[in-house]
């Protein structure tokens, strides 16, 4: 079978790789394809990507590398998508233009996440077009492109019979958390009920081998007033970090930090549930714009760091011949969109979060919202598990969110300012309708020739 990777030069790429080949019998994997529009940086990520197939790894699968979507796509079982559209340098404008406003500036939340899926709704179509043109027809696009629920609302939108699922890592990562904080070592026998909005939702329950492990683990977080056990920072394969200080877990520190300690912060107040850890940017934007230094945001800290040691780990093995494996990110994040391919093309039944259109799974959000929850996977794609009503907190805080985004999907396909602006006024972490207008005017300007124009 042939897997494609759109967006074949992320940072992300080598990890996913590995994630499949190492499943190359369940997924009886023949070819994996890697596509993106930035040719010298996918074929420089494609130099350890066949490193990894071939040397490490002794697959025996093809690696094509392409730039065009006919041979991307053609035939294909499998496309994951996972593209950066204005790459990090727009990033770095959606993390620092809301904060120059005393606003919260983060690439998925509040306007950094507004501004960026205007750039990624029609770059999201056209995969989901060109994929359908040329694909097998029982093909499956596991999407990880952000903003995940900008993007699936716009995908529901547009193209509602396309066959795409989209996913997202945190609650996953944030099992992992979990279980390093209680010294579990078989996660995979840790079960979760979880609902809400990308981004934006509650763990609700957790249990691992039927017992019910919040209460240890809200004692957890109380005693150590944050959730990041050492022994998380200390798994290599976790982190796909590695050796060098430049190497270590992104978790341990910067921004990232923060939001782990926030998780006791949030639950110091609302101790029923875990809460993802991007609620904090909306439940305490004011400490988080305080805490953050508007010359120096998460996207400097990533090309620093995680892009810097992969490019700089592919120039030392192309001039020595020696790969330091860790200088690539390998772990949950690949095994994750991996093991949701394997569920849907062997019908296993296994149960995931995915992105999906609510149809009355939560009982009191609206039909047709892209709501996080809990599915059986299997061929004909995700069985979700019905809910029970949520709280009028959750739900009210989640509503706000939601027309937030779906304003913004339908002002970026109206081309409509006056819509746009809404979605930022009405966004969470904006304190007025002025200091929205001047953010949205600001990303207007910085994302030339990446938006559609508003009138
Ligand atoms: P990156 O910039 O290293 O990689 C993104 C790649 O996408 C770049 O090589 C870029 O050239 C390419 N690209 C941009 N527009 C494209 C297009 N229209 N068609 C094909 N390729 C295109 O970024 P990264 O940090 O490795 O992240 C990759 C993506 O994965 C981002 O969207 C990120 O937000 C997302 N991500 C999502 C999750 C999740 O939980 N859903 C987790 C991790 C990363
Ligand atoms: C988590 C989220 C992703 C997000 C990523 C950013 O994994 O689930 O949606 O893209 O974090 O991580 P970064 O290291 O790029 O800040
Ligand atoms: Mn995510």
């Amino acid at each position: 079978m042939i897997y494609t990777i759109v967006g074949g030069g992320s940072t992300f790429t080598p990890g996913i790789v590995k994630s499949i080949a190492l499943r190359k019998d369940e997924l009886e994997v023949e070819e994996i394809r890697l596509f993106d529009l930035d040719r010298e940086r996918q074929d420089k990520v494609a130099v350890v990507v066949k490193w990894i197939l071939d040397e490490e790894l002794d697959s025996g699968i093809r690696l094509t590398v392409t730039y065009d979507e006919e041979s991307a796509y053609r035939d294909a079982d499998f496309v994951f998508a996972q593209m950066r559209v204005g790459k990090y340098a727009l990033r770095e404008m959606d993390e620092k233009i809301p904060l120059r406003h005393g606003c919260v500036g983060q690439e998925t939340c509040g306007c950094g996440g507004l501004a960026y899926g205007m750039r990624t709704i029609f770059p999201m179509i056209k995969v989901l077009d060109d994929v359908a043109k040329y694909a097998k027809p029982g093909h499956w696009i596991l999407n990880y492109s952000n903003p995940a629920s900008i993007v699936s609302e716009a995908c529901r939108m547009l193209r509602p019979d396309a066959r795409i699922i989209n996913i997202c890592d945190m609650p996953i990562a944030i099992i992992d958390v979990v279980a390093a904080a209680l010294e579990i070592k078989d996660k995979e026998n840790i079960v979760y009920d979880y609902y809400g909005l990308n981004h934006f939702g509650w763990f609700t329950g957790i249990e691992y081998r039927g017992e019910d492990i919040m209460p240890r683990l809200r004692d957890y977080i109380m005693e150590h007033k944050i959730l990041l056990p050492d022994a998380y920072l200390k798994d290599k394969i976790a982190l796909g970090a590695g050796t060098s200080d430049t190497h270590r877990n992104r978790h341990a520190k910067g921004s990232w930090y923060y939001v782990w300690k926030g998780i006791y912060e949030i639950m110091s107040n609302f101790p029923d549930t875990l809460p993802n850890t991007y609620l904090n940017y909306y439940l305490q934007q004011k400490e988080f714009v305080e805490h953050s230094d508007v010359e120096r945001t998460r996207a400097n800290e990533v090309m620093e760091t995680r892009e810097k040691n992969l490019f700089d780990g592919i120039d030392k093995y192309l001039r020595t011949g020696v790969v330091d494996e860790n200088v690539f990110y390998a772990g949950s994040h690949g095994d994750w969109i991996a093991d949701l391919a394997v569920a849907l093309k062997n019908d296993t039944k296994a149960r995931f979060l995915v992105i999906t259109e609510n149809r009355g799974a939560i009982p009191n959000m609206p039909y047709d919202a892209m709501v996080e929850v809990p599915a059986y996977i299997g061929k004909k794609g995700p069985e979700v598990i019905a809910q029970n009503k949520i709280p009028l907190f959750q739900q009210g805080l989640m509503m706000q969110q939601l027309n937030s985004e779906k304003l913004l999907v339908e002002g970026c396909i109206e081309g409509s300012y006056q819509k746009v602006l809404e979605a930022f006024t009405l966004n969470k972490t904006v304190p007025s309708m002025n200091v929205a207008k001047a953010i949205l005017d600001d990303m207007i300007e910085a994302n030339e020739g990446y938006w559609p124009e508003l009138r």
